[in-house]
């Protein structure tokens, strides 16, 4: 185990050479130049490289093994892992056992059943036999206008439903918008720390990631325009509202100031807008301020079920049909019988009631999570399914998310969700993952008694 390794070679809490090791070897398999399944140098290679002691190197090895993210074979050397990154922060097993902060999704428990009896009337009551066929090439006209609805309601403007289409949850939307929109060795500017699964299509289709420097609002406008000057940017990706991991949430104001640098250098905006139902006052899109430039994604998974796949994209007049085309050739078409039961859902307004109740569950938790974790330093909304706790010196993330593993707790580490070599020295809590409002305050409970212990007690690196 690596607390007793590092105790036994007489490590001090001061000694911390080894993680910017570990930062350096992330920040390389982020950027691609240690790529997935790529064997990594040996521990005096790297330690000549970076100056260091081969006992040092083995040390970062030994956090990045624990973390998942390197895996070492006796008498072959150690490989970059596979992308097992999004398992990693979304630990989405069910197990009782287990407290898990980790994964954001709605409390489902509290929905399951209207939602089961309404899929299972709608679906008994399909007479159309288009539903079961290969219907128009990018799905029903009257699920798209569901999709226009949906997005108009939490501050979309969108011109025609033309410009509506369909995806299999917003993943299937931003890994089909990365690899129409942008080709391997580009640039995607994102938040400095941001969604993994972003992380995880640009790691996989070998897209470079440039983060953008954030306060508590998001992306600053004039760090993208800095960067835009520096080197060539072929998209933005912004998560507006609610943002994950850090909660920001951007004003009327910072949203047009962003627009106006995403005019300026003509850059693809993709805006994720995926939590924005969440937000207490409707808030324009980004988009409505670039509407040539803009796409746009919402859906159904944080409001209603992430097991709907139901995801709409708002695409510029002029590439709609392109999009509709390459999601045709990729899936032909996103599932009609889904569609069926996520627009007879938004239709009747049942969507809206859901999402609110959510909403109202999401408030709640946050005020019980301010009064179990006072005195912590949290961003965080009043309505965010999530917040993300800053550590005391104390801890250091990646430490206290093992040892939180260790007593059965899931929480998510600020390393999975940086896009350079330095991120916050904290962990994102999801408050909905677990169904019970009392085995919620238990797990938080027991954060917090973690928290006021600190690191020594656990003896971790
Ligand atoms: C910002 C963001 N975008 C997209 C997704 C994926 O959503 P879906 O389940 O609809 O694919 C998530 C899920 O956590 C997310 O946080």
């Amino acid at each position: 185990m690596i607390a007793v390794a590092v105790r036994q070679q007489g490590i001090t809490m001061s000694d911390t050479k080894y993680l910017d090791i570990v930062n350096t070897i992330r920040a390389r398999i982020t950027s691609g130049d240690y790529s997935k399944g790529s064997k990594l140098p040996t521990h005096r290679a790297l330690a000549l490289e970076l100056a260091t002691t081969p006992a040092t190197v083995a040390k970062a090895y030994k956090v990045l093994i624990a973390q998942e993210e390197i895996e070492s074979f006796v008498g072959k050397g150690t490989f970059v892992c596979s992308d097992t990154r999004l398992e990693q922060v979304i630990h989405s097993r069910q197990d009782a056992q287990v407290l898990n902060l980790s994964i954001l999704q709605p409390c489902i428990a509290y929905n399951i059943d209207k939602l089961t009896s309404k899929i299972s009337s709608c679906l008994s009551n399909i007479t159309e036999p288009d539903l079961f066929g290969y219907t128009e090439n990018t799905g029903l006209r009257r699920h798209r206008e569901s999709g226009m609805a949906w997005a108009r309601h939490y501050g979309l403007e969108t011109a025609s439903t033309d410009q509506v289409l369909l995806a299999n949850g917003a993943q299937h939307a931003l890994s089909s918008l990365i690899q129409l929109y942008t080709k391997p060795g580009d640039t995607i500017a994102v938040e400095a720390q941001t969604y993994p699964g972003i992380l995880s299509i640009a790691h996989l289709l070998g897209r470079r990631l440039a983060g953008v420097t954030m306060d508590d609002q998001g992306m600053l406008p004039e760090a993208l325009e800095a960067l835009c000057r520096q080197q060539k940017i072929a998209m933005v990706i912004v998560l507006p509202s609610h943002q994950n991991p850090t909660g920001a949430t951007m004003s009327e104001r910072r949203r047009t100031s962003l627009a106006t640098v995403i005019e300026r250098f003509r850059l693809w905006l993709v805006e994720d807008d995926i939590y924005g139902f969440l937000n207490e006052n409707r808030m324009e899109a980004i988009t409505n301020r670039v509407p040539q430039q803009g796409f746009h994604i919402s859906g159904l998974s944080k409001a209603i079920s992430p097991g709907l796949r139901c995801a709409f994209i708002r695409a510029p007049a002029s590439q709609a049909g392109h999009l509709a085309a390459f999601i045709r050739a990729t899936v032909w078409l996103p599932p009609p019988l889904m569609f069926e039961v996520a627009s007879g859902l938004i239709r009747s307004g049942d969507a809206y009631q859901m999402a609110k109740a959510q909403q109202d569950i999401a408030r709640r938790r946050q005020r019980i999570a301010g009064s179990i974790l006072q005195g912590c330093h949290m961003s965080r909304q009043p309505t965010s399914y999530h917040l993300w706790l800053q550590l005391p010196d104390s801890w250091q993330a990646d430490s206290l998310a093992l040892a939180a593993r260790e007593q059965n707790m899931l929480v998510s580490s600020a390393s999975f969700f940086r896009v350079g070599p330095r991120s916050d020295n904290a962990i994102r809590l999801s408050l909905m993952s677990i169904a019970e409002e009392s085995q919620y305050r238990h797990a938080l409970e027991k954060l917090a008694a973690l928290l006021a212990a600190g690191s020594a007690v656990y003896g971790h690196f």
